[in-house]
């Protein structure tokens, strides 16, 4: 029989394509996700459990009628804007939701964990790349949230023997080449779908905020990593935690910007479309550049992101787009 992997947010964009790369590794993941924002459609490679996973009682008996072998956690609310203004519900959800589930796992003994962490973890970088060394200082609940779940994760693993990786992504893009499952955020935030909505059509342009930033175009670079890529390094992070690997935090990221003006750019040349752009003064809290150094997750996950240019990435994000908003 496969072997079991709970999968909280398994119903969400990156936990959905993580489910399609576990199945083809040979898994069965078990979907953990109360679909307040997740989709039941992209529930296709195991069953669905609907709940909450701040909701211990209902984890412990998910956990008691699977009997996973590991977690992979990543039911979280990842609006940034909403948790200035609304932190309690960031608080309560990130780390009271990862508490109520953590709960569960000890009393459980299930005792294996990744974790979706963010470069929002590091706050406003001093250089251009951010090594895992580099102090964590967060501006935002948002990324507080994470990082609160991260410290919980290393106090775990002193006192359960609880072992976990966390993972700080930069920014998750693309979509499945298959076209069975990608992106679809409800409000979207994210550039490369919201510049193939102007590209469609479906809003009138995009606005770039700040084009007087110290880099090559004057616009804000970020570091755009495929989701299939990203899936991939989960699959290898549960191998590594499964054949004894101990706890730690990794960046997955690319180690190479591209610029919003960039994206803009190869969106119009794969959808052969006019986008129309509007551009406006900075928004607070948009570092410069916001670029993974990536080695370490490279080197002990034996991983590589091999889908990640812009290209590849906006061709299969547009591919999808059309088929799902088209
Ligand atoms: N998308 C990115 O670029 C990015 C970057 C860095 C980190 N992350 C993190 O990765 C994870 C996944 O991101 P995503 O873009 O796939 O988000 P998503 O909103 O598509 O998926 C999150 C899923 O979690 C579910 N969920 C939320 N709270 C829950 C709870 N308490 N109990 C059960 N289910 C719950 C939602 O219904 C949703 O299906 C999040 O933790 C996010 O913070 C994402």
């Amino acid at each position: 029989m496969n072997k079991k992997v709970l999968v909280t947010g398994g119903a969400g964009y990156i936990g959905s394509h993580t489910c399609k790369a576990l199945a083809q590794a040979g898994y069965l993941p078990v979907v953990l996700d109360n679909l307040v924002y997740g989709h039941e459609w992209a529930v296709k490679w195991g069953p669905l459990e609907k709940g909450d996973t701040g909701d211990t009682e209902f984890v412990l008996r998910v956990l008691d009628k699977h009997k996973p072998e590991a977690v992979i956690h990543f039911a979280a609310f990842a609006y940034v804007g909403e948790s200035v203004s609304d932190p309690h519900k960031y608080y309560s959800n990130n780390v009271g939701g990862s508490l109520g589930l953590l709960h569960a796992m000890v009393r459980s003994q299930i005792d294996k964990l990744i974790f979706s962490s963010t470069c929002a973890t590091y706050g406003i970088p001093s250089g251009v790349t951010i090594s895992e060394d580099q102090p964590q200082n967060p501006i935002n609940p948002y990324g507080s949230s994470k990082l609160m779940v991260e410290q919980i994760l290393r106090d775990f693993d002193t006192a359960y023997g609880l072992q976990s990786i966390a993972l700080r992504y930069f920014n998750a893009a693309g979509a499945d080449p298959d076209c069975e499952i990608g992106e679809d955020h409800d409000p979207e935030t994210h550039l490369i779908p919201l510049v193939l909505d102007a590209a469609m059509g479906r809003r009138p342009n995009i606005t770039i905020f700040g084009n007087d930033y110290d880099t090559p175009d004057g616009t804000c670079v970020r570091d755009y990593i495929h989701v299939n890529d990203l899936a991939g390094a989960h699959v290898s992070a549960l191998a590594n935690l499964l054949d004894g690997g101990k706890t730690d935090a990794l960046n997955l990221g690319t180690g190479t910007g591209c610029s919003v003006r960039e994206v803009i750019d190869v969106a119009r040349l794969i959808t052969g479309r006019t986008i129309e752009v509007s551009e406006s003064a900075r928004r607070s809290g948009d570092p410069p550049f916001l670029v993974a150094e990536p080695g370490r997750a490279q080197k002990k996950l034996a991983w590589k992101p091999s889908r990640s240019g812009l290209d590849e990435i906006i061709d299969t994000a547009w591919a999808w787009h059309q088929q799902r908003f088209g």
